[in-house]
């Protein structure tokens, strides 16, 4: 090149840099970012994230981030850029949106401990079958046949053993309880016998481990639960075997009717993909509805005016039964629990069993004006839309009443029976869009059923005080003591007893 042709060239060189430089510095300027702070590097703001607060309340974090910088910010959290929203609409948007602009994606720590084909990591095609699985399983019919049955057994074989005047920890009771029907209903493993008992000790362990920060190092939590995770596959390992055993004997009549069963034989999946699906519904299943039973005996203890007219409701369901000398619930009981129903959205919209799920941006998204950059985390924070002023009047307070219909003797032919639309458009206790809970319906047939026991039979205290955390997993420090007393009404634990000992 020529010192002359280099003259000509340079200036042209410097002005297609400039115009270039202009381009992407017109392209960052236009884009928007929400407000808030990046933190320490690294780090970033986890710490205050994560940091423990009371269950129903959104945390010192939230609340001065909110009010600093809006419901919708920015931050870096788990070593990722993150938006984290608290805004309603943009949490519905996220959720309707998954696999299109959004998609799951939780911490790698998550997919190493439930594993990498457990529900709660899988997105696409994957997911999609393994969901369909997890639906037809839990699906209506199922429910009002074989579960709720199964659901009523379980909860009367913990309450009977609450002996009159005594203290114990009503999470550890609700746990024995959802545990015992997950076991059951996933691998026909029946409570009490030593298999089951080990299983329930391993999976202690493993909790801890998938709730602890993810150090893999010699006697960290962590570590701890990779060990149990592994003891718990054997046994599931061992329990399929014993099926396909079982299969090839020819014995398909005899075979249990549970979720192991089904996914061998509706499913192509392989053994390792079995398992992590075994392994996360009895997670997702587990965990989550005991927390649930143990904040609804939490919040109703302080609340003795929802107690009476839960034990109304409950004993009008009872009485009829007498009448007509049935025993056991059915489906039509279960739908005449509309005051439950209430107490049961109220306790999971103030305590917040799952309070924020992981997701990130497939395609740059503009909402509200702001826009989220493709790659970015995506966190929708429900607890705060759930306990925000302007949502819920009175927020911090348990009051079941704010889910009543809004029945034909208020308005007129036009507007009867429609239910407050912000109160359910906004709640979200079980997520949304396509990855909306699957375990729903049984959640709350859980919990309906567990309360029709329990205020019937029952009167209740806390032993001491004690109070639900989100560390962000929600627990109560002292496992929530709790004194019965037994009610010697016209309802009595023991007129059931031929009927499921
Ligand atoms: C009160 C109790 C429960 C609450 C609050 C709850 C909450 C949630 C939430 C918020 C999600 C969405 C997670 C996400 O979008 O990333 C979810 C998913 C899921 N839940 Fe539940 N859940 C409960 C009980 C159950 C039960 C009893 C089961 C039964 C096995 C269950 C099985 C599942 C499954 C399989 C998923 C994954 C769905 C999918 O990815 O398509 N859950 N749950
Ligand atoms: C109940 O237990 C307390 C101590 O836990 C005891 O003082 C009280 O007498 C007991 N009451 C009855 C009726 O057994
Ligand atoms: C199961 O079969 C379907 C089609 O029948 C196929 O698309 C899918 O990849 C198979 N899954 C596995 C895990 O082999
Ligand atoms: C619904 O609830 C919200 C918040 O509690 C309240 O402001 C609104 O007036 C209620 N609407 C109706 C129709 O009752
Ligand atoms: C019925 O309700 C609608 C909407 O709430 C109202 O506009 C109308 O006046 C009501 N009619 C009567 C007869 O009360
Ligand atoms: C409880 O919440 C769900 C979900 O928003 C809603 O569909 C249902 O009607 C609510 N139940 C009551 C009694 O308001």
């Amino acid at each position: 090149m020529s010192e002359t042709e280099l003259l000509l060239y340079l200036p042209t060189a410097i002005l297609a840099l400039i115009i270039a430089w202009n381009l992407i510095k017109t392209k960052r300027r236009t884009l928007n970012l929400p407000p808030g702070n990046t933190g320490w590097p690294f780090l970033g703001e986890t710490i205050g994230y994560l940091k423990p607060h009371s269950a129903t309340s959104t945390g010192e974090f939230m609340e001065q981030h909110i009010s600093r910088f809006g419901k919708i910010y920015k931050s870096n959290l788990f070593g990722e850029r993150t938006i984290i929203s608290a805004d309603a609409g943009l949490n519905r948007y996220i959720l309707q949106n998954e696999g299109k602009l959004f998609e799951c994606s939780y911490p790698r720590s998550i997919g190493g401990i439930l594993g990498k084909w457990s529900m709660l990591v899988l997105v696409g095609d994957m997911h999609r079958d393994m969901r369909m699985i997890s639906l037809n399983f839990m699906s209506n019919p199922r429910l009002r046949t074989h579960l709720l049955p199964e659901v009523e057994r379980h909860t009367l074989l913990v309450l009977r053993s609450w002996k009159e005047n005594s203290t114990f920890s009503a999470q550890d009771e609700a746990k024995k309880f959802t545990f015992n029907l997950m076991a059951k209903h996933i691998m026909s493993m029946d409570p009490g016998k030593p298999e089951t008992e080990q299983l329930k000790r391993e999976y202690i362990t493993f909790m801890k481990g998938v709730v602890s920060a993810p150090l893999n190092f010699p006697g960290t939590a962590y570590r701890k639960a990779l060990q149990s995770r592994t003891t718990i596959l054997k046994v599931i390992e061992r329990k399929m075997e014993e099926r396909i055993r079982q299969m090839n004997d020819d014995d398909c009549e005899r075979l249990e009717d549970d979720l192991l069963g089904w996914v061998l034989k509706n499913s192509n999946f392989s053994t390792e993909q079995i398992l992590d699906l075994i392994l996360s519904l009895l997670f997702a299943g587990h965990e989550t509805s005991s927390v649930a039973i143990a904040l609804a005996i939490y919040f109703l203890q302080g609340c003795p005016r929802a107690v009476e007219q839960l034990r109304e409701e409950h004993r009008e369901i009872s009485r009829a039964k007498q009448q007509s000398g049935e025993f056991g619930l059915n489906w039509d009981d279960y739908k005449q629990m509309e005051f439950t129903q209430c107490v049961i959205n109220e306790t999971l919209r103030l305590g917040n069993v799952v309070r924020f799920v992981h997701r990130k941006a497939l395609k740059d998204v503009r909402y509200k004006g702001y826009d989220i950059p493709r790659g970015w985390k995506v966190l929708p924070v429900f607890d705060a839309v759930h306990l925000d002023p302007s949502v819920y009047g009175q927020p911090q307070h348990f009051n079941p009443w704010r889910w009543l219909q809004i029945t034909g003797d208020r308005g007129n032919a036009t507007s009867s029976s429609y239910s407050n639309l912000t109160t359910t458009n906004n709640f979200m206790a079980f997520g949304g869009g396509p990855r909306l809970c699957t375990g729903s319906e049984l959640a709350k047939l859980e919990m309906a059923v567990f309360i029709h026991h329990l205020v019937l039979n029952f009167h209740w205290e806390l032993a001491e005080p004690d109070h639900a955390l989100a560390f962000p997993f929600v627990d109560f420090p002292k496992g929530l003591p709790i004194k019965v007393h037994h009610l010697h009404h016209h309802h009595n634990l023991i007129q059931e007893e031929v009927l499921y000992s």
